[in-house]
């Protein structure tokens, strides 16, 4: 007897192995351009596929969610964030989210850490001096940028992301501080040394460096607004691994540009590799293009996710990393 494969559509392309076990398993269609879809070819998918795998490039807001037909009945995003879906929508429409939240932690703990690290002590610019052949040799009060350990770090969303975050910093004798929605159980509060600051104003206006870890909702647009970034002390640092959108960026690049703020390490921006944005030419920073998460390790474990999430919807069982709004 011929079975019949659940139909799956993959919106960018993922490593080769998690690409041959979901041909294995399922009915699988590929993007193997690896060019984000258009909406009217995203809109195309949601009409024609019961299950698609998309990734924090797709806008599926409510626009576009919108338009999806009766056939869709799983979105399986390869990532942890879904701000790019709109979950009430897909609530409605009694379409299941899933997620793939825990395997990327380390690696964006990793990436924090890295920009913690390289902001302060002005790695890119003494790399790209070295590079330019302008280097004229060591001198006592060359490169001079500012010590980490002692210094105060507040974490913005103490997640799985955030805590992973603390356990390094400790690590680099930096003291940790966090605003959190909710106040983390005593015994880990005391393991990471942690102090809580329920008033997120009376935070930021304390810390050395921020590290932005909680994930963009409507509760966190723009969170870092212009009026609280004016609360930084003139030597903090800020990094952003999360969203771009938590941040208001104009005031942060021009608080950059008029050095109100020390510097800034940014994984992310709102537009995600928009040409205009003000950051781009804003001094002290260290920009990456959203690769806080990209290792080898990491999205084929992501992977791994997304198929166990789609084979155990298939089996007719509850998804273990099933989105809940
Ligand atoms: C991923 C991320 O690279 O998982 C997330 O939410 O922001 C990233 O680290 C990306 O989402 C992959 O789709």
């Amino acid at each position: 007897m011929k079975v019949i494969k659940p139909k799956v559509f993959v919106t960018r392309k993922l490593p080769e192995l998690v690409e041959a076990r979901m041909m294995e398993l399922f009915d699988t269609k590929l993007n193997n351009s690896d060019r984000p879809l258009s909406d009217k070819d995203l809109i195309d998918v949601l009409n024609n596929f019961e299950i698609v795998v998309p990734s924090v490039s797709d806008n599926l807001r409510a626009n576009i969610l919108s338009q999806s037909g009766k056939r869709l009945r799983l979105l399986a995003n390869f990532g942890a964030g879904v701000d790019h879906i709109d979950l009430e929508i897909a609530n409605n429409k009694n379409i299941i989210i899933t997620n793939t939240p825990g395997v990327l932690t380390e690696d964006t703990a990793d990436m924090v850490m890295s920009l913690i690290l390289s902001v302060p002590r002005r790695l890119s610019e003494g790399e790209q001096l070295v590079r330019s052949g302008k280097w004229t040799g060591w001198s006592p009060t060359h490169m001079m940028g500012r010590r980490i350990w002692g210094k105060r770090l507040g974490i913005i969303g103490m997640g799985r992301i955030g805590q992973a975050v603390a356990r390094r910093a400790r690590g680099f004798g930096i003291s940790i501080h966090y605003n959190n929605r909710n106040r983390l159980p005593e015994i880990i509060e005391d393991s990471l040394e942690a102090t809580y600051w329920e008033n997120l104003e009376q935070m930021i206006a304390r810390m050395d460096i921020i590290s932005i870890n909680c994930p963009l909702t409507d509760e966190t647009y723009q969170l870092l607004s212009k009026k609280r970034l004016e609360l930084l002390l003139p030597h903090a640092y800020i990094v952003n691994t999360s969203r771009g959108e938590i941040i208001d960026e104009k005031a942060l690049s021009t608080f950059l540009k008029e050095n109100k703020i020390a510097g800034a390490g940014l994984d992310v921006f709102s537009s995600d590799h928009g040409k205009n944005n003000d950051l781009f030419s804003a001094p002290n920073t260290v920009l990456l293009p959203h690769m806080g998460s990209a290792t080898v390790e990491g999205r084929v474990e992501m992977g791994e996710k997304v198929i166990i999430n789609i084979k155990t919807y298939i089996d007719g069982h509850r998804p273990p990393d099933r989105v809940i709004i």
